[in-house]
């Protein structure tokens, strides 16, 4: 077979390594594999090459992408689809990977009504926002840079008796805040999945920033895990608690930090180079299997999709992750649903 290989959107540490497996696994069974540069934008350019054994060598243990990624605003358009249909038959392929988040996976479904090349999807993204996925490729280093962050600022934090809310990536998914709030002994964790209004929110801060510096308790620190989907800006929140502050507790500082593309960086984890190498050689063997418009799944229920040989990994529909992930990001998910009630039964203890 002729096999491409692409990572689009958002970078996530680990793609390296799913890249590494499958030109490991391509050149294991006899494949020829092309590696397109930039995405879906380097797709409609033809920018690529026949990647070797040697192009791939010590790549695993790198952050961002070797192949380059990109957000092509061109390519999901109905004309972006079919040039780039065009550009897989130009080049042979029988088989394309693409590595990527739910955009770049929605992408892949789209273009398979223009091609008769097979298309396989590889779920990547620290957000952990695509459905029937219980991880993407990059999400558990992100949570390890979160806390590694929040561990350091407790550091300083605790010297001076402060409170610090603490902006996390993850786009409309608060998974990498709830995650890494728990990890980071945080005293509340704000994500969008739970519509609550700014003035309540406020309140619910004001009272555990209360409760915590008060003589009783006398925290030498509090830390706010906040969540980007949610909709009150980092500074206005930092700056209404600071006033409440003020009044009931003069002298305690709020201070923010947005960590911003500090979590999307950085070498991957163990955890997600075998994530990431695992699901690279489940892709292949799919492609060989004659897999088409799936996504290979880690840690997918096991009603969702078809069993691989990996016991990890389940071959699911691209138009079945598509819904799923509606509904992870809407709340209707069952996974959404057992996340929050999870956290809820924490939240009371968490600000004691
Ligand atoms: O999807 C990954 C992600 O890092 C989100 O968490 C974030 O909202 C977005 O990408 C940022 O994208 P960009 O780097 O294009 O600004």
């Amino acid at each position: 077979m002729r096999i491409g290989v692409l990572t689009s959107g958002g970078d996530a540490p680990g793609m390296n390594a799913a890249v590494h497996s499958i030109v490991r696994a391509s050149y294991g069974r006899g494949h020829d594999i092309w590696g397109i540069r930039r995405g879906y934008a380097g797709l409609l350019e033809e920018d690529a090459k026949l990647l070797t054994l040697q192009d791939v060598d010590g790549i695993s243990r790198h952050g961002g992408t070797m192949l380059g990624s990109a957000r092509s605003p061109v390519f999901p358009t109905e004309q972006g689809l079919r040039q780039g249909a065009e550009q897989l038959r130009r080049m042979k392929l029988d088989g394309l990977i693409v590595i990527g988040g739910n955009g770049s996976l929605t992408g892949a479904h789209a273009l398979t009504r223009h091609t008769d090349c097979r298309i396989i999807g590889l779920p990547a993204s620290i957000d952990n926002d695509v459905g029937h996925s219980g991880l993407a490729i990059g999400v558990d280093t992100a949570v390890n840079t979160i806390v590694e962050a929040c561990d350091r600022i407790s550091d300083t934090a605790r010297a001076h008796h402060r409170a610090f809310i603490v902006e996390v990536m993850g786009r409309n998914c608060g998974y990498l805040a709830m995650r890494a709030g728990i990890a980071s002994e945080a005293d509340a964790i704000l994500f969008a999945e739970r519509a609550r209004s700014e003035d309540e929110i406020v309140e619910e801060l004001r009272a555990i920033l209360c409760r915590s510096f008060s003589r009783a308790r006398n925290k030498k620190r509090v830390l706010i895990l906040k969540a980007e989907g949610v909709k009150i800006s980092t500074g206005r929140l930092r700056e209404r608690l600071q006033l409440h502050l003020d009044d009931d507790v003069p002298g305690v500082d709020v201070r923010e930090t947005i960590l911003g593309h500090v979590v999307r960086g950085g070498n991957p984890s163990a955890t997600d180079r075998v994530i990431a190498q695992r699901l690279g050689l489940s892709a292949v063997m799919a492609l060989e299997q004659g897999g088409h418009d799936v996504m290979m799944g880690w840690d997918t229920p096991s009603h969702v999709g078809a069993a691989t040989p990996d016991p990890n990994i389940r071959q699911v529909p691209l138009v079945e992750m598509i819904a799923e992930t509606a509904r992870l990001l809407d709340g209707s998910s069952d996974v959404t649903m057992a996340r929050l009630k999870l956290l809820e039964s924490a939240e009371t203890l968490l600000s004691l």
